[in-house]
């Protein structure tokens, strides 16, 4: 599902590399975490993945296209099959719940009467089904980032992608959102998560990729984060 060969990436023609030679693969239907600490390259890495970045160097192939040099009329496909998870949610605050999600199957062209049907759906999945008329900025942090859910999960991708999903939650929010995201996986859905989160990684045991410096130093399937690494 993703390749990373030799991917490094630098910032600017100057800059240092945020990334040197990052080699893995990620089979279809995986849970992974990205851990680190900041500045380690995580986020960096994400945004390969989703092609909101391409490479400087190294071969980076998600759903077997080499996506740093996917042509600009296949970018659609790629979006399409990934839902983003964001820290910030990133919602339409002085919107609906319902809205939200249904937002992210307008763009990519699906018919009302399949987003009429979709959307509570994935707000029952993420447990709002009570929530589908409230406006986002009147929901808390945690209800908030079960909309960024279900918008993520509203067209059916093959992958999740969540950049520190529960970076401003408190501890028992966090650990919600993270069954949820497990439950996802439980279904077929590839997850990768970028976290700091020591306790949930330890709690989960999945695969966990290290990285240090934009360099890649660990690699477990049933991975800790400790303080080694
Ligand atoms: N837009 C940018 N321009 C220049 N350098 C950047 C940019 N974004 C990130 N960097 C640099 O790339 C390196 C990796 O950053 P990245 O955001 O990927 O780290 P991270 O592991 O996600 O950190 P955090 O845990 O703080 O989110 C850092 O040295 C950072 O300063
Ligand atoms: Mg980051």
């Amino acid at each position: 599902m993703i390749e990373a060969k030799n991917v490094s990436m630098k910032y600017g023609k100057n800059g240092q590399y945020a990334l040197s030679d990052i080699s893995f693969f990620i089979d279809r239907g995986e849970f992974a975490f990205f851990v680190g600490s900041s500045g380690a390259g995580k986020s960096t890495l994400l945004k390969l993945i989703i092609r909101e970045l391409t490479p400087s160097t190294g071969c980076l192939k998600v759903f077997n296209r080499d996506v740093g040099r996917l042509p600009r009329q296949k970018l659609p496909y790629l979006r399409r099959n990934i839902g983003m998870v964001f820290q910030d949610f990133r919602l339409i605050e002085s919107r609906t719940v319902y809205d939200n999600v249904a937002f992210a199957m307008m763009v990519i062209g699906s018919p009302q009467r399949e987003i009429h049907k979709r959307v509570p759906q994935v707000l029952t999945l993420v447990g709002l089904e009570d929530k589908t008329k409230a406006k986002v900025c009147d929901l808390s942090g945690g209800e908030q980032q079960r909309v960024g859910l279900a918008r993520a999960l509203a067209n059916r991708p093959a992958l999740i992608v969540a950049d520190e999903p529960t970076g401003n939650l408190d501890p028992g929010t966090t650990l919600d959102i993270m069954n949820l995201l497990r439950s996802i996986n439980q279904r077929g859905t590839t997850v990768l998560v970028a976290t700091h989160n020591r306790e949930i990684v330890n709690l989960f045991k999945k695969r966990v990729i290290y990285l240090d410096g934009g360099r890649m130093v660990g690699d477990e399937q049933e991975g800790f984060y400790t303080h080694d690494h």
